[in-house]
């Protein structure tokens, strides 16, 4: 069976009360139950970890080769930061979506940027916590191309 990691970052723990104006009221483990319940629709399995420290971050996605088919990655603030985070991807090859719930591109010029997309098959935001459905669609949709022959 397909096996996707869901890795969300620093301070996306605090979701339900963070910011609901940008991040809305959905806590992380609402957000987690919807990505299980749309995984088993599509017959794929997910795995969810959220960290606020980078290395443990770097790390899961380091471990991630051989055992996850794909990745879906909200690295929080360390995505305008962690070449770290970026490094960690590229040396995988694990296909990965990169996403945000609030679009960075209409908030603040430091979130503009991202280290990370570069290293990603492709990234979705804006959509609130369907960016995470939207993104394991697509991310499932992808993996089942790859396998054709
Ligand atoms: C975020 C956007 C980042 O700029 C911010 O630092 C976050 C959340 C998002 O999901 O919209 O922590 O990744």
């Amino acid at each position: 069976m397909t096996r996707i990691l869901v890795l969300h970052g620093p301070n996306l723990g605090l979701l339900g009360t963070r910011e609901p104006g940008i991040y809305g009221r959905l806590t992380l483990a609402d957000i987690d139950r919807q990505l299980r319940e749309l995984a088993a629709t599509l017959r794929v399995e997910v795995n969810c970890f959220q960290s606020d420290v980078e290395g443990e971050l770097v790390s899961r996605i380091g471990k991630s080769r051989g055992v996850y088919d794909g990745l879906i990655l909200n690295p929080g603030a360390y995505t305008h930061t962690s070449i770290a985070l970026r490094d960690a991807l590229q040396a995988v090859e694990t296909p990965c979506v990169e996403v945000h719930l609030s679009n960075t591109a209409a908030r603040e010029t430091f979130r503009h940027h991202s280290f990370t997309a570069a290293a990603c098959i492709g990234q979705i935001m804006g959509f609130g916590a369907a960016s995470y459905a939207l993104a394991l669609t697509g991310l499932v949709e992808y993996l089942s191309r790859k396998r054709e022959p």
